[in-house]
């Protein structure tokens, strides 16, 4: 198994906002090999705002389909929140600030018993 984390660095008091977009799924379970996913808020940053999108794989390959499918694409097609605007119709200045993958070898896995 594999866990692919993407940690967004947004600006500070924009993180639980900018998490909720990600309560609607655009479609990341039909994906073949995935495992599950879930939205981290980190505790305690003084700067900015941020929250790792941590998502589990069965391998390696499954995670490149997701990536390269109309199902990654349609999640990503607002990403920066420009597209959104406001309520004047200009265009919003973007709460994002940059973001960063990484991909891990799950070596020990343990899951409570039932
Ligand atoms: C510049 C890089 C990225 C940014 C700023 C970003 C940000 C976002 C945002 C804001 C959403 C919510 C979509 C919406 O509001 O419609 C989203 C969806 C998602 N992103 Fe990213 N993302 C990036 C790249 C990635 C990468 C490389 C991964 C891989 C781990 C990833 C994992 C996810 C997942 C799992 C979802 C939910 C998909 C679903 O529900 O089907 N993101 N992303």
């Amino acid at each position: 198994m594999i866990v692919v984390t993407n940690t967004i660095k947004v600006k500070k008091g924009h993180g639980e906002t900018v998490a909720q977009r990600f309560q609607s799924s655009k479609g990341i379970e039909q994906s073949p090999g995935f495992v599950r996913m879930e939205v981290l808020f980190t505790e305690n940053l003084e700067e900015h705002d941020e929250l790792k999108v941590s998502t589990t794989w069965t391998d390696k390959a499954s995670f490149e389909g997701w990536v390269n499918s109309d199902s990654f694409r349609q999640a990503h097609a607002h990403r920066g929140g420009q597209a959104s605007g406001t309520a004047d119709g200009k265009p919003q200045e973007s709460v994002m600030l940059g973001s960063q993958l990484s991909t891990h070898r799950v070596l020990v896995s343990r899951q409570a018993v039932e």
